[in-house]
């Protein structure tokens, strides 16, 4: 089993949008998908409650980041592939617990000043829980210097900037209303390929199985 978490220091970066994005992906490709909503917000698990019969299979519990060892070895016993976890933001302690014991950890960022001054905090949580990190540049403009500067802006830091960027997508924003991810919202659709690209990224970063898409 393998265990991914989002975590990002600054609120709306987009570490909710991501985590069901790449659990939805990662069923798609065949894996038995567990999304673990750490947050007491609760954004993720009440996705789930809007999700519709028929859709790809993603089991998504509510969890206390206190119990996390616990609900890790749970879902080994009980034969899941993957847990994504979705933290909270502004939570040093529950953040480094979750760091701990997260095989990758993806810190996604926008690609503004305020997000980036933010940034070094999550790169430090992770490097203090000795997991790989890398950045994620999320919500980007579509044709704008912003986003190489921030890449370097990363790599300033000493962070690993993940190869690729997610944009600013109606498709990512609008799909979660209705309880879907962009894949069932537009198929096919340039939001849709961008996760299927993280996704694939995250797996080669993490050594993990990409399988095939069922
Ligand atoms: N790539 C994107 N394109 C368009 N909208 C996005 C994108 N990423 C995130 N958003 C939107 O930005 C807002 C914040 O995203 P999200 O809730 O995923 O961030 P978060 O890091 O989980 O926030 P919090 O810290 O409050 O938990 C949401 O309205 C979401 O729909
Ligand atoms: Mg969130």
């Amino acid at each position: 089993m393998q265990t991914l978490a989002l975590v990002c220091q600054k609120g709306g970066a987009g570490k909710t949008t991501l985590a069901i994005h790449l659990a939805a992906e990662a069923a798609a490709h065949g894996l038995r998908t567990l999304l673990l909503d750490l947050d007491p917000q609760a954004s993720a698990a009440r996705w789930a409650d809007r999700r519709k019969p028929g859709a790809i299979d993603v089991d998504v519990t509510v969890e206390s980041p206190a119990r996390l060892d616990a609900a890790l070895l749970q879902a080994e016993r009980e034969g899941y592939d993957l847990v994504v976890l979705d933290t909270a933001p502004h939570a040093d302690q529950a953040a480094l617990r979750v760091a701990r014991l997260a095989d990758l950890v993806l810190i996604p960022v926008r690609p503004s000043i305020l997000d980036l001054d933010a940034m070094g905090a999550s790169l430090d949580l992770c490097a203090l829980a000795r997991r790989p990190a890398v950045v994620v540049l999320n919500a980007a403009p579509i044709r704008s210097r912003v986003v190489q500067e921030a890449a370097e802006a990363v790599t300033k830091l000493g962070g690993e900037v993940m190869p690729l960027v997610i944009r600013e997508r109606v498709a990512l924003r609008h799909s979660l209303v209705d309880g879907r991810v962009a894949r069932e919202f537009e198929p096919g659709g340039a939001a849709a390929a961008e996760v299927t690209a993280l996704y694939t990224q995250t797996c080669k970063r993490a050594n993990m199985s990409t399988r095939e898409t069922v």
